[in-house]
């Protein structure tokens, strides 16, 4: 089935509207795509599958889209409606994100990454973590919901991202925000992030800001409150003891 075909069906699925992605959205990061020559992308929580099919139009012939999702009833219904050509372009991973990002996809690095699974704040802040050795320079990053008022941890992970960037003199990342229409009357608008890595090395940087906070943590457990250093030891230092990130 050609692939504008398939997004109108999807469109219709009964369960399209809260969760996935919405269109003008979808739109957004094709082009970017587009215009930033992505050809090797990343989605974080696949759901129907709209995005991920969505950007197959926005890819070179010679690109490749995976996806991730710890669910695949609702994915599986339409990702066997695609032609043969469209399938071979797209890699359904049916793990944690946590998952693939550590064991399934070695040694790939991604053009683009869009974050759009679990949207509490732990989950996105590792999410966001472990893409990071998936990362070189000049790869996109691009949160969902980001001014979601429903969603607070997106958030949340967006502000410690900037508080870190602007220890290392907002040399690891590019980070802007956006705000999108209102999907109805009343309902929170989700706003998209996007952020480009600006180093070879963020990776390294970021992860060394992550310890450093851990140790001062450990260290000086009432030291005076700085405001990174604050948010981070509330959110984030329980995280990196539980997960052992390094
Ligand atoms: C908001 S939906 C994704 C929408 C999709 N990106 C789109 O464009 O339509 C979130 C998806 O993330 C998946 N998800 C949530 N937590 C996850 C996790 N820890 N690992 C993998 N998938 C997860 C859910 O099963 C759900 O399908």
């Amino acid at each position: 089935m050609r692939i504008e075909h398939l997004l109108k069906i999807i469109e219709k699925d009964p369960n399209f509207y809260p969760w996935s992605t919405e269109k003008d959205c979808v739109e957004f990061i094709a082009t970017l795509i587009i215009i930033t020559q992505s050809k090797i992308i990343l989605e974080l929580g696949t759901f129907l599958g709209y995005t991920s099919i969505y950007l197959l139009k926005s890819i070179p012939s010679d690109g490749i889209v995976f996806t991730v999702d710890i669910l695949d009833q609702f994915y599986s219904k339409y990702f066997k409606l695609l032609s043969k050509k469209d399938k071979n372009r797209l890699t359904f991973i049916h793990d944690t994100t946590v998952n693939a990002l550590k064991y399934k996809l070695n040694k790939i690095t991604f053009d683009a990454i869009f974050i759009d699974a679990d949207h509490e704040f732990k989950s996105c802040f590792s999410d966001f973590t472990y893409s990071l050795c998936h990362v070189k320079k000049g790869t996109i990053l691009i949160l969902h919901d980001a001014l979601n008022e429903a969603t607070p941890g997106v958030k949340q992970t967006i502000n410690i991202l900037k508080g870190i960037n602007f220890i290392f003199k907002n040399s690891l990342f590019e980070i802007i925000s956006f705000s999108t229409p209102p999907r109805k009357f009343n309902v929170p608008a989700s706003g998209i992030c996007i952020i480009k890595i600006l180093s070879e090395t963020t990776w390294l940087y970021f992860r060394l800001a992550l310890l450093l906070f851990q140790i001062i943590n450990l260290c000086i457990p009432n030291s005076p409150s700085v405001n990174i250093q604050s948010i981070l030891e509330k959110h984030v230092s329980q995280f990196i003891k539980g997960k052992n990130i390094f």
